[in-house]
């Protein structure tokens, strides 16, 4: 099982986003090394003052994506479905040997509330394709809602999903979730993500018709 010390550096790709912006302030208060990857370097920057202006004493630098998959040891992409495949292929010299996690979820329409399947079978298998066999795809945190995730104080109430085909590389992803305050649960190999992206449009939908914008799923029946 990874613990957070064994990570090494994280990069966030389209760290500067609602989502990316919010693990990665969370990732840097659990004590993680992170870059913040823009598609400009001093956006990258501008964003990880911010943080740093927020949370004090942590390690989180901004970047270029190119440079921040570069000196990752864990790429986490999360950028919008429409432009994966134009960022995997900038950032694709820094990939090869890596686990790259996906939190990338295909939604349509104007609030995203409807699932759209990749033609590829789902973001993240499109992803695998794209960046080939040297570079691990994870699939997580799909179902995890940006909203509550840059309050550092809220303690987010929902399991993640991790999808993947190695357990070593998903147990990545599920330390990457507990540093973040959530539970990982191992939900099998990488064509499953179809299914966590697809609850991603579930869960938009519920939030529009419950009022709401937290809401998240729970996997009952394990161990806690
Ligand atoms: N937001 C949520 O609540 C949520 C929940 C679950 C899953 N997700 C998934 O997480 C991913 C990121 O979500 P987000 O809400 O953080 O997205 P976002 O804020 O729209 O975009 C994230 C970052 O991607 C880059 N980007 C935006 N548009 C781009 C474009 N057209 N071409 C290239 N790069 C672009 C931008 O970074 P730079 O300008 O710095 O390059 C942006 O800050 C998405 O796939 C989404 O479906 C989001």
């Amino acid at each position: 099982m990874s613990d957070i010390q064994s990570l090494g550096v994280v990069a966030v790709i389209g760290g500067t986003g609602s989502e990316g912006s919010g693990f990665a302030m969370r990732w840097a208060q659990a004590g993680l090394d992170v870059v913040i990857g823009s598609r400009r370097a001093e956006k990258g920057e501008r964003v990880a003052a911010e943080l740093r202006e927020k949370l004090g004493d942590v390690r989180l630098r901004g970047a270029s994506n190119l440079e921040a998959a570069q000196m990752a040891d864990v790429v986490v992409l999360s950028v919008p479905y429409e432009s994966q495949e134009t960022i995997i292929e900038s950032i694709k010299p820094g990939l090869a040997g890596k686990v790259m996690v996906t939190v990338v979820a295909p939604l349509l329409g104007e609030k995203k509330g409807r699932y759209a399947p990749a033609p590829g079978g789902s973001a993240a298998m499109e992803a695998q394709a794209q960046v080939g066999p040297e570079t691990r795809v994870v699939a997580a945190f799909q179902n995890v809602s940006a909203h509550h995730l840059v309050d550092p104080e809220h303690q987010i109430d929902c399991d993640v999903l991790v999808c993947g085909n190695k357990r070593a590389d998903r147990n990545i992803a599920v330390a990457l979730a507990k540093a973040a305050g959530m539970r990982g649960v191992h939900a099998g190999a990488l064509q499953n993500a179809a299914v966590s992206e697809g609850l991603t449009a579930v869960l938009i939908s519920i939030n529009a018709i419950y009022k709401t914008r937290n809401a998240g799923i729970r996997i009952t029946g394990i161990e806690a």
